[in-house]
């Protein structure tokens, strides 16, 4: 089988838009991250600030002790209406969870007919994200959504590990009648895990997505309707001697990606659905391909029975039993940084005069004419992460703000041609970033070879 870090190797060279500059860092398995910028994100690539904070692999960055304490899982109902500018640009986000649910990349959008969100992907662009700040270790999460149509466009909504644990849902804009499921076990590439489930129509019509996550099985449900389970012990390796089943605290991550970007390998078009139409309806009519956010709800379950406990704010991996579950403890500590140059290795200690610099969302002033927009991907006032500079170049207006890129997508025309728009602009968007979801685009990648 083939190790993780040559499939990361291959995937940062065919995946040509992880990066536009070369002075970015990858790292795997066998070229962790150096100590000038030690956190390796979740798309394989060294940096400081959000780097080091949800998704952080502690496995590839220069030490785990770079990656910041994951927030424990909070129960919590969440309405995406009107719910912008309650999101941080996940570029800015410094950590502090208290003061955000959830993070996000890319284009979103409110959309006041439905009380929901639209996550959107304009013409060339890598698509949206929004990330959960808190993490999972076991629990019960629905979503209320609508995927996106159009060949090429894949909607998911994932849990994703630090050290890649993965339990998806995955829609392929082509085919309105199915949702695929899958799973990964620490970044372990295994094709054959994928299964089709029944949401039909699902870009029209909502449907309640469901992933009850629990120690022994894993179920997938559509509208309370169970279609699939994973049984923990059907997982066993014995050779390793393992439970090779998805067990580390994850983060709950939702997102529209182009993979039938004309850009992409043959394998992850064909998977996606063919190639996308960037001239399509949705293009010309709205602007951008789109997927629709009503709710999610999270009940945590409790972690597993013997777990290490000695506080209750955060999960951290030890280090030990190959980052599996029982390598993970409850304890308490600081998740936030004191600044975006700063890693876990750094003194993070709040100043004295404790000022808020935890959140900064981003301010936009429209400058419009400008279609096109150059910044860092991660605001003003980090130098240090690799994000380096994106480009925007998309229909409609776009604008640059203090805190850096600004996409101000409130020109462009909504699903119900009826007012709605993103108060809040969205800030953030590299399309430089691989906005694919976990594995499977690399799995789909490899499986061509
Ligand atoms: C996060 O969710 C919790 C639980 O639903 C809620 O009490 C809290 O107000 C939310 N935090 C923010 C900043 O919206
Ligand atoms: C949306 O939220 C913003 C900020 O919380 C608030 O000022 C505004 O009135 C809200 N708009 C609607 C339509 O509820
Ligand atoms: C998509 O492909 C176009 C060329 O057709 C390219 O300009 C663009 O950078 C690609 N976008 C992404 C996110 O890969
Ligand atoms: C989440 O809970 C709220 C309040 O009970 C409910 O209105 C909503 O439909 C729920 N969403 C999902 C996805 O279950
Ligand atoms: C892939 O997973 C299946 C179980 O779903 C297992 O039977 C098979 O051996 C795995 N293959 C590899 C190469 O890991
Ligand atoms: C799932 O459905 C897609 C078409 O939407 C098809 O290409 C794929 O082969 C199916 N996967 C499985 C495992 O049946
Ligand atoms: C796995 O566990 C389930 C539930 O405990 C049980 O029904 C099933 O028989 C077990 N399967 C194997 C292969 O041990
Ligand atoms: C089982 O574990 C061994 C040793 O880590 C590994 O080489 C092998 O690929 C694994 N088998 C499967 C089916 O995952
Ligand atoms: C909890 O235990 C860990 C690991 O032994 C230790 O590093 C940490 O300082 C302890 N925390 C508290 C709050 O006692
Ligand atoms: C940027 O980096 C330079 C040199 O490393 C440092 O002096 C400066 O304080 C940094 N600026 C910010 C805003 O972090």
């Amino acid at each position: 089988m083939r190790s993780l870090s040559g499939v990361l190797a291959v995937a940062a060279i065919a995946l040509k838009f992880v990066s536009a500059d070369d002075d970015t860092t990858t790292c795997s398995d066998d070229s962790h991250c150096p100590e000038s910028s030690p956190c390796c994100s979740q798309y394989g690539v060294c940096g400081s600030g959000s780097y080091c904070l949800g998704g952080c692999n502690p496995k590839f960055s220069y030490s785990k002790d770079a990656c910041m304490p994951m927030p424990v899982c909070q129960d919590s109902i969440t309405i995406f209406d009107n719910y912008t500018s309650k999101m941080v640009n996940q570029y800015t986000y410094l950590g502090d969870a208290s003061k955000a649910n959830w993070t996000y990349e890319g284009y979103p959008i409110d959309y006041d007919d439905e009380n929901a969100l639209i996550m959107a992907m304009p013409k060339n662009s890598g698509g949206s994200v929004i990330s959960s700040t808190h993490y999972m270790w076991y629990g019960n999460i629905k979503a209320r959504m609508k995927a996106s149509r159009g060949a090429g466009v894949v909607s998911a909504m994932i849990m994703f590990s630090s050290v890649q644990d993965e339990i998806d849902y995955e829609w392929v804009g082509a085919d309105l009648e199915k949702v695929q499921t899958n799973w990964y076990w620490q970044g372990a590439l295994n094709w054959t895990n994928s299964k089709n489930l029944t949401a039909s129509n699902n870009n029209d019509e909502y449907h309640v997505y469901e992933i009850d996550w629990k120690e022994d099985v894993i179920t997938w449900s559509v509208d309370g309707e169970a279609g699939r389970t994973l049984f923990r012990n059907t997982t066993y390796n014995s050779t390793s001697k393992q439970y090779e089943y998805p067990q580390t605290p994850a983060r709950i991550q939702l997102s529209i990606w182009p993979g039938g970007n004309a850009t992409n390998a043959v394998g992850t078009i064909e998977w996606a659905g063919g190639e996308i139409d960037w001239d399509s309806d949705d293009i010309k009519d709205y602007g951008y391909y789109y997927s629709v956010l009503e709710s999610v709800n999270i009940t945590c379950y409790d972690p597993p029975a013997g777990t290490t406990k000695n506080g209750s704010e955060v999960y951290q991996y030890t280090g030990k039993n190959s980052w599996l579950e029982s390598g993970v403890i409850i304890t308490d500590g600081n998740t936030v940084l004191k600044d975006y140059d700063n890693s876990g290795l750094d003194d993070n200690t709040p100043d004295k005069s404790s000022s808020s610099s935890a959140s900064s969302s981003s301010s936009t002033k429209s400058s419009s004419g400008s279609t096109k927009s150059t910044s860092t991907s991660s605001g003003s006032s980090n130098n240090k992460s690799t994000g380096t500079t994106a480009t925007a170049d998309v229909e409609g207006s776009s604008s640059t703000a203090a805190t850096g890129f600004v996409q101000d997508m409130s020109t462009t025309s909504n699903p119900t041609k009826s007012t709605s728009s993103a108060s809040t602009g969205s800030a953030g968007g590299n399309k430089n970033m691989p906005y694919g979801f976990g594995l499977t685009l690399i799995s789909v990648l490899l499986s061509m070879i």
